[in-house]
């Protein structure tokens, strides 16, 4: 197999992408207050903001979306979708949600009460706030080598099990109404996490009668990692592997946006028929009737194509040796990335690139900033600024291990050229990195800021 294999499609359809002039690109910036969500995407030449949603959708998913069925329920397309879920992830009972985080607030609804511990190897944004929005404590767990930055070890996701059981026996039994893993791990460099860890970790939940639910968005890439480096797999289909992981889970919750390449959905599964009444009761409270969830049909029908293709091997060699491709580019020009390169982005080291700028003056932002204004990339902070917290007992500010700028590379979207023309602009500033300083923020929401907050350049 070749290192980076080329892409197994070809284009028919283009969109047009513009790099706008730097004076226009500053004043982007400072009308969308530093951040780099609030910037029009038409003043965006590169955008790696995200691998959420972004995918380009197939033939064969559009194909599936002129036969989507609307009706209100029991529509066609629900059955289809219900048919590739039962074929990949083996649950009883499903709902569709519009996105991840749809699913992961019905969950917390109505299992996470106020003073409740909800372990993970590493929760993302979303299931983090979630879960503090019910008054629960979201607890990572990851192993050690998650932080460190150059390694080769290659579970890096991994659950730390003695931490786990550590957790679990300091807490009182009924604080804990159900623990998670996330495959991969968004919030630690993309990392996926072995067959056995996903194994030991069920079997720890399970010892302490805690049930056990997978964050599972990007669950194919780790698939196919389980496949390329765990022994015993090598023969094994990505569906046996993803075979496997799911029959040791009671339930998982899923954006389709990533993995199943659609543009919108999400799904929360489950083998508990108590707990899917109660979720289909939040369902149709917030989000809409049990066959569609906050869907239209035709958007069931694309993810249940999209489910399959994002399962297809040829397609995740292609895929993970992109997001490979640039990882070693960058470290070739003496960049810090997160090594090995994770399955669906780019991890740049922003606290050791730029280590003139300390974590308070968020050091992944002003990386984050400067790349938009060196070259129009728009990338995403993934330290400070999304996971600093004040502790809850000393108010004193709790600081992430890592200040990171992600590159998320949505799927089939960008070429190898595109990839080069971001080493480039990453090139150009480490000439001048020392000129590039922090940002202060003059106004944050009190949960999830990163999305709105506004910030200020320091100097
Ligand atoms: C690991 C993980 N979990 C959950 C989510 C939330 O999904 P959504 O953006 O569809 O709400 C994301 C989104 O990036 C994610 O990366």
């Amino acid at each position: 197999m070749q290192k980076h294999p080329p892409e197994p499609f070809r284009i028919k359809m283009v969109e047009p992408i513009h790099l706008i002039t730097r004076e226009e690109r500053q004043k982007a910036m400072l009308l969308a207050g530093y951040n780099l969500f609030s910037l029009k995407a038409q003043d965006v030449f590169i955008d790696l903001l995200t691998d959420s949603g972004t995918g380009a959708m197939s033939q064969h998913q559009w194909a599936a979306i002129m036969a989507g069925d609307e009706s209100y329920a029991g529509a066609s397309s629900y059955y289809r979708l219900k048919q590739t879920m039962q074929n990949i992830f083996g649950f009883e009972y499903f709902v569709p949600t519009h996105q991840g985080r749809a699913a992961e607030n019905i969950l917390s609804v109505i299992l996470v009460k106020p003073g409740d511990i909800i372990p993970s190897n590493m929760h993302f944004d979303t299931t983090d706030a979630n879960i503090r929005a019910r008054g629960g404590n979201p607890a990572n767990c990851v192993n050690k080598e998650a932080f460190i930055i150059h390694s080769s070890s290659p579970f890096k996701g991994n659950m730390d099990l003695e931490a786990l059981e550590q957790l679990i026996r300091s807490t009182e039994p009924e604080q804990i109404p159900f623990g998670c893993i996330t495959i991969t791990n968004n919030a630690g460099g993309g990392q996926p996490v072995s067959l056995q860890n996903i194994k030991e970790t069920a079997a720890l939940y399970h010892r302490y009668g805690i049930p056990f639910f997978i964050d599972c968005c990007r669950y194919a890439e780790n698939c196919y990692f389980i496949k390329q480096r765990e022994p015993g797999y090598a023969e094994k289909s990505l569906l046996e592997i993803a075979h496997e992981i799911f029959s040791v889970a009671d339930g998982a919750f899923m954006s389709a946006k990533k993995d199943a390449i659609v543009n919108i959905g999400g799904f929360l599964a489950m083998r508990d028929a108590d707990l899917f009444q109660k979720v289909s009761n939040e369902l149709i409270l917030r989000e809409g009737f049990v066959t569609y969830g906050g869907l239209a049909g035709r958007d069931l029908d694309a993810m249940a194509v999209g489910l399959l293709e994002g399962l297809e091997e040829e397609y995740l060699a292609y895929r993970t040796g992109q997001v490979a491709y640039l990882a070693q580019k960058l470290l070739d020009v003496g960049v810090p990335v997160i090594e090995p390169a994770g399955g669906h982005a780019v991890y740049i080291d922003a606290g050791n690139y730029l280590s003139h700028i300390p974590h308070q003056d968020f050091p992944g932002q002003a990386l984050a900033a400067a790349l938009y204004l060196e070259g129009g990339i728009r990338g995403v902070e993934i330290g400070s600024v999304m996971f600093a917290h004040p502790d809850p007992q000393t108010g004193k500010m709790n600081f992430p291990e890592l200040e990171l700028v992600r590159l998320a590379i949505p799927r089939r979207v960008y070429t190898q050229s595109h990839l080069d023309y971001v080493v480039e602009i990453l090139t150009q500033l480490s000439r001048q990195k020392i000129s590039i300083h922090g940002y202060r923020i003059t106004y944050e929401p009190p949960l999830l800021r990163h999305f709105t907050a506004h910030f200020e350049p320091l100097g």
